[in-house]
């Protein structure tokens, strides 16, 4: 579905229901081109806002409880403001419960309200749909109950909503990228001052593809966080506040005191970290073949090190290495499935597509989705009332 059909499926299916007028708003995923789990070290990351998001439509509401659609799966969820709770891991509500609690407690007064909301981003793509979610309703509520939060401010509900209501201790890149996205842009964030830095990005001969593993791990969540639990272990051993703050060297220091794969761990990190600066040089000198490389070393740091990827996940890069056309790859987001980022001569694109569709089709009997994004600008009203 485009993004205006959604908008109007969102709408007209508001004033069906709820007889009223709503407020929209549309929130986008988002990719990252590189600096995969340094969000929570205090690193850097490089995403960028997508054409695909949540369509929110939204008002407030006399009742005395909220009413919240989920379009895409028919699901229609009544709750009172005063008796919220976390319900079962997976489950959407937990997105939209914990954005209004984590209102409530910055002690924000916001009344019941009716929504309905539908999505276009696949879920479990590693493209940030849930971040996507929770900052549609957070910049909704902010809206319509003039809450005067700053997107800064609403961001960080965002992320604890996540953390607190669905259960992932995740770091900032998410909610930054949807909230602040520009268009035709990606954002060298600074995870640690929360600020960032645009690229305009213009890949010349070469544009970017998204393949789409259709795995979703079900440990995703729980390794996610033991991942984290790693990085903060190997920090406070340094004496230092996060992996940012350390180097190769350093980290050799205490090789002995930690356990292999710990090491590694830590190790990937400081890598990706410097990749993002390598990265961002190398947009700077349009030096596209560099760019390819790190690609193609975080994704091996991803894989071996960090150990977040999965078989169908290598499968892809591997391909996309052995061919000549594509001159970088790599898993992109939390990891354990989802999708592969890759840099594809634009002149080859529906042959990879045909190819890689084929291979990986006969390789695990069922299909990848392949996607083209544009890269869009961040939430923001599409129709207020
Ligand atoms: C998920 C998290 C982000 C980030 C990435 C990995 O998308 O939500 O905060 O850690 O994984 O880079």
């Amino acid at each position: 579905m485009t993004n205006k059909e959604l908008i109007e499926t969102v709408s007209d299916r508001f004033k069906d229901r709820f007889e009223s007028e709503p407020l929209i708003v549309f929130s986008p995923g988002r990719i990252n081109l590189i600096g995969e789990h340094t969000d929570y070290n205090d690193g850097f990351v490089f995403p960028a806002a997508i054409d695909k998001g949540i369509a929110l439509a939204i008002q407030k509401s006399e009742a005395h409880q909220s009413t919240v659609l989920a379009f895409d799966k028919d699901e229609t969820y009544i709750y009172d403001l005063d008796a919220i709770q976390p319900l079962k891991n997976g489950d959407w509500k937990n997105y939209v419960l914990g954005v209004v609690a984590e209102l409530q407690v910055l002690g924000k007064n916001i009344g019941n309200f009716n929504a309905v909301f539908s999505g276009n981003i696949p879920g479990g793509a590693g493209m940030s749909s849930s971040a996507a979610l929770e900052n549609s309703f957070v910049y909704g509520l902010n809206d319509l109950f003039a809450l005067g939060l700053s997107k800064q401010e609403m961001i960080l509900v965002s992320q604890k909503a996540e953390h607190n209501y669905a259960g992932v201790k995740c770091g900032i890149m998410d909610q930054y990228a949807s909230m602040f996205g520009i268009e035709d842009c990606a954002l060298l964030l600074d995870c640690r001052t929360v600020t960032s830095q645009p690229y305009k990005i213009d890949f010349k001969d070469y544009e970017l593809m998204l393949i789409n593993s259709n795995v979703k791990h079900d440990l995703a969540e729980t390794a996610y966080n033991d991942r984290r639990e790693v990085c903060e272990k190997v920090s406070k051993l340094l004496g230092i506040k996060a992996l940012r703050d350390a180097s190769k060297a350093d980290l050799d220091l205490i090789k002995n005191d930690l356990l292999e794969a710990d090491y590694q761990k830590a190790l990937y990190v400081i890598e990706e970290n410097n990749r993002v600066h390598q990265f961002s040089e190398a947009i700077e000198k349009e030096d596209l073949e560099t760019l390819g490389n790190l690609l193609f070393q975080s994704h091996d740091g991803l894989s071996n090190k960090y150990k977040v990827s999965c078989t169908e996940l290598d499968f892809l890069v591997d391909k996309a290495h052995k061919t000549p056309h594509v001159i970088g790859a790599r898993m992109m987001g939390g990891g354990f499935g989802g999708c592969t980022i890759n840099l594809v001569l634009k002149s080859e694109v529906e042959s990879f597509k045909n190819q890689i569709a084929e291979l990986f089709k006969a390789k695990f009997g069922r299909a990848c989705s392949i996607y083209e994004v544009k890269l869009a600008q961040g939430t923001h009203i599409v129709k207020s009332k």
